[in-house]
């Protein structure tokens, strides 16, 4: 009887200290809402102690995030990465968010993204600052400058989409990030390297992508030293890039991004760290995006023939197949409308940047709520798109959808306002001259049709999709 009494007060005395502490950390965020204002916080509550959501949201992430907004709608309070946040999703509250900039919030990335992209880095930088950088940095993809990657684009692609046949089977999930670091390494610096350092690279920068969103603990075995190590040996080798170029291409290499860059460092927008963390920046958010959303071009285009066979039909009205039609131009690939759907629609399903982050400059009020001056807010790109908001199956891969006079209203893969993509027109190259060589060069099929995608930090087929590849 004794020992029953005290096995009972063994497990029930942590479960009231647990639910205790639970209830008085949900009190204590609470407590720092704006009493000044009458609006009520949005529904929810912030998870444990100190670690609030963050775990639900790293390993559930699509569970969570649909329970959270089944149970609250498009506006709700959670406690993610260390600081109380409001959650927006939904084309309205969102666009009110980018559109917001600089007036009713700023961007915050979490603590562990700022110190892993570092400080001086495009999506940190803030207000004059942000514009200067910004506008220094959009000549890079100014029509002439996008006209002259093509042919390189092209070239890299072809080379995979050949190799690949030459195989017979590869995985698509690697080979995407080997191809989309090649061509960010060529496109954005101008850097041809050895393949077994390109490889070695593209795991050293896998590590580094995988613990941009940790907690902000610097410890042996954390996420955070994991990812500082990664940055060190990333920044070695762009330095060394730098280096390389002022000897061999001094000032006058347009055919890259860096060249911009170092025009821009001439001019002073840029300091020599800012250029290395910069280009630092530009290889994360240019090639770990590009590579999701190939995995996802080949997914779709081989599990749907109909979208298949309108991409050959328009390439063949282009006179963009058979012999002697080799390579495509800016204008080329401008012109095709079908093709521009499915790389549409392949970032509206399967967006590769899940949302963003950003922190309220001022209490404000949103949909009935307030959000309170000092707390983090963060827009849901994932679920926006899932509200398509015209007569389109939102759940369906439908680049047709694209062709009706209702379009879909909920549309933001690149973010939006003064803090939308800078490398928006590049990324679109780049998938379309994909499709474009993929579907001319060779045929996959899937073998595993089943196939699943996991979605953070990016959308990532998890078994790695293996495929069988043969030539046209
Ligand atoms: C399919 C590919 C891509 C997608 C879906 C994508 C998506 C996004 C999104 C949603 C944002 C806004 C984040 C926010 O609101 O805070 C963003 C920002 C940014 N992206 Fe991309 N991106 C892609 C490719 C690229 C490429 C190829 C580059 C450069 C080479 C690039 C460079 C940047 C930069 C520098 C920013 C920060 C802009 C700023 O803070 O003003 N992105 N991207």
């Amino acid at each position: 009887m004794w020992s029953l009494s005290l096995m009972l007060k063994m497990i029930m005395l942590p479960t009231i200290l647990s639910a205790a502490a639970v209830r008085l950390w949900n009190v204590y965020v609470t407590s720092s809402r704006d009493v000044t204002w009458h609006l009520p916080l949005p529904p929810g509550h912030f998870g444990i102690p100190f670690i609030g959501e963050s775990f639900y949201m790293l390993f559930f992430r699509n569970l969570y995030l649909q329970r959270k907004r089944n149970a609250y709608g498009n506006i709700y309070v959670t406690h993610l990465f260390g600081n109380p946040t409001v959650r927006v999703c939904g084309a309205e509250y969102v666009r009110r968010i980018l559109r917001g900039e600089n007036t009713l919030v700023e961007t915050q990335w979490p603590l562990s993204t700022r110190l892993l992209l570092g400080e001086g880095s495009l999506s940190h930088a803030r207000g004059l600052d942000h514009t200067v950088k910004k506008k220094a940095l959009l000549k890079a993809f100014s029509s002439d400058a996008l006209s002259s990657y093509v042919p390189v684009i092209q070239q890299i692609t072809r080379k995979y989409i050949q190799q690949w046949i030459v195989r017979g089977r590869v995985s698509v999930c690697e080979e995407m990030k080997t191809l989309n670091f090649e061509l960010a390494l060529r496109v954005l610096l101008g850097a041809d390297l050895a393949a077994a350092e390109q490889r070695r690279l593209t795991h050293v920068f896998e590590t580094f992508m995988w613990n941009l969103f940790c907690l902000p603990l610097d410890m042996p075995g954390s996420g955070l030293r994991k990812g500082r190590d990664a940055r060190n040996k990333l920044l070695a080798v762009i330095d060394e890039i730098i280096k390389t170029r002022q000897t061999q291409a001094p000032f006058e290499d347009r055919n890259s991004v860096l060249g911009y860059i170092q025009a821009a460092e001439r001019a002073g927008s840029y300091t020599h760290e800012e250029v290395k963390n910069l280009c630092l920046e530009l290889l994360f958010a240019g090639h770990g995006t590009t590579s999701s959303a190939g995995c996802s071009l080949v997914y779709y285009l081989a599990k749907r023939c109909d979208v298949r066979e309108k991409v050959i039909a328009e390439l063949q009205a282009h006179g963009l197949l058979g012999v002697g039609c080799d390579h495509v131009t800016l204008q080329q690939l401008n012109q095709l409308s079908y093709v521009n759907n499915v790389v549409k629609e392949v970032l509206r399903i399967s967006a590769p940047i899940p949302g963003g982050f950003r922190r309220a400059l001022q209490t404000f009020e949103i949909g009935g709520y307030q959000v309170p001056k000092g707390w983090s807010v963060t827009y849901d790109i994932h679920s926006t798109h899932g509200i398509s908001g015209c007569s389109c199956d939102p759940a369906a891969f439908n680049p047709d959808c694209w062709n009706q006079a209702s379009t879909p209203v909920a549309y933001m893969p690149f973010g939006g306002g003064r803090r939308s993509c800078a490398g928006k027109d590049l990324a679109r190259i780049m998938l379309k001259v994909f499709v474009v060589e993929h579907v001319r060069g060779c045929s996959v099929r899937l073998l595993n049709e089943r196939t699943r995608f996991q979605t953070f930090p990016m959308p990532y087929p998890t078994d790695g999709m293996p495929v069988n590849v043969t030539c046209l």
